[in-house]
């Protein structure tokens, strides 16, 4: 199967890096939220970094017209029936995520592969969702997307052979290194990386360095290209807890407990940089 239109469900800040990078590579893509200004949100995002690879001259101002003009935002699922690939990149939600897909497949043609970029939930049950598991595979992207070169590709335990091919071709077209791995809470990446986090953010909470000094930490004693903390910033602390939430569960293991002090900031609505305040102020 030739993959030429790419559907990105969600204008957040995975589903618009997704979009961009999907335009870059040459696909035409569609992507679809909920309201207009999470549409138009998305849309400046990605108008604003080609704009910023204008101005590195690392593309001409027609080639990001170009990939600009290549993406479509949308408010309607019906806009999604003539894409090959669809890529969900919603919140962390398991019910909202099976809306989203039983909505898909009242539009989508019997070819249709979907996809989710979900960080942490079981694509064997996202998979069952739909009617065909065998077309329904995990891709997931890292954040920022232009940047991150990463991708895990996840197989349900009944996505097909064929789906996985083709995901992993859309995957080295955009320039992306791909990995399999297998459908276990967290992945790969995630399973390491957010109980590092977490483990960050209960150092802060028991009072063993400030929360500069547990970053610096990181960055000077281990090369991380920036702290724990301000990495929770960067990725949403509510994401990190609904990580968190699903390694406490699907392991049963208290060491993946969720530190009290993120989910107290969680209650609080500081959320990291899209919220504007996390364990750093960004108004
Ligand atoms: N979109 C596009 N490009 C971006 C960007 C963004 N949001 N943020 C930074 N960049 C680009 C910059 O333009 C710059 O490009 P050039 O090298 O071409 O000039 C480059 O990235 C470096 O940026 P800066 O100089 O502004 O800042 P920096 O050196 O501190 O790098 C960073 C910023 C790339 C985010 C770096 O801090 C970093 O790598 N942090 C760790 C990121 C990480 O671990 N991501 C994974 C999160 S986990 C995840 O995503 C999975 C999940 O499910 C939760």
């Amino acid at each position: 199967m030739e993959v030429k239109t790419i559907g990105v469900i969600g204008a957040g800040q995975m589903g618009n890096g997704i979009a961009q990078v999907c335009a870059q590579a040459g696909y035409n893509v569609v992507m679809r939220d909920i309201e207009d200004r999470f549409v138009a949100n998305g849309m400046k995002a990605i108008q604003g970094n080609l704009g910023r690879l204008v101005k590195k001259e690392k593309l001409s101002q027609e080639q990001a017209d170009a990939i600009f003009g290549r993406v479509q935002g949308t408010l309607k699922i019906e806009e999604m029936a003539h894409c090959d690939l669809i890529i969900e990149a919603i919140i962390e939600n398991r019910d909202l995520k099976k809306q989203v897909f039983q909505e898909l497949e009242k539009v989508c043609g019997a070819e249709t592969i979907f996809a989710s970029n979900t960080s942490s939930l079981s694509i064997t049950e996202l998979a069952s969702f739909v009617s065909k598991p065998q077309q329904f595979v995990g891709v997931h992207f890292f954040n920022p997307v232009p940047v991150m070169q990463l991708v895990e590709i996840i197989r349900g335990l009944e996505t097909a052979d064929a789906t996985v091919q083709v995901v992993k071709g859309v995957v080295e077209k955009v320039g992306k290194t791909g990995i399999e791995v297998k459908d276990s809470a967290g992945f790969v990446v995630n399973r390491i990386l957010i109980p590092m986090i977490n483990e960050g953010i209960n150092a802060l909470m028991e009072g063993v360095g400030s929360k500069e000094d547990i970053d610096n930490g990181m960055k000077l004693g281990c090369n991380h290209p920036i702290g724990p903390l301000a990495l929770a910033d960067l990725i949403g602390l509510d994401t990190v807890l609904a990580i968190m939430d699903v390694l406490y569960c699907e392991f049963g293991d208290p060491k993946y407990r969720p530190s009290p002090l993120l989910r107290q900031m969680v209650r609080a609505g500081r959320l990291g940089r899209k919220t504007g305040k996390g364990f750093y102020d960004y108004s």
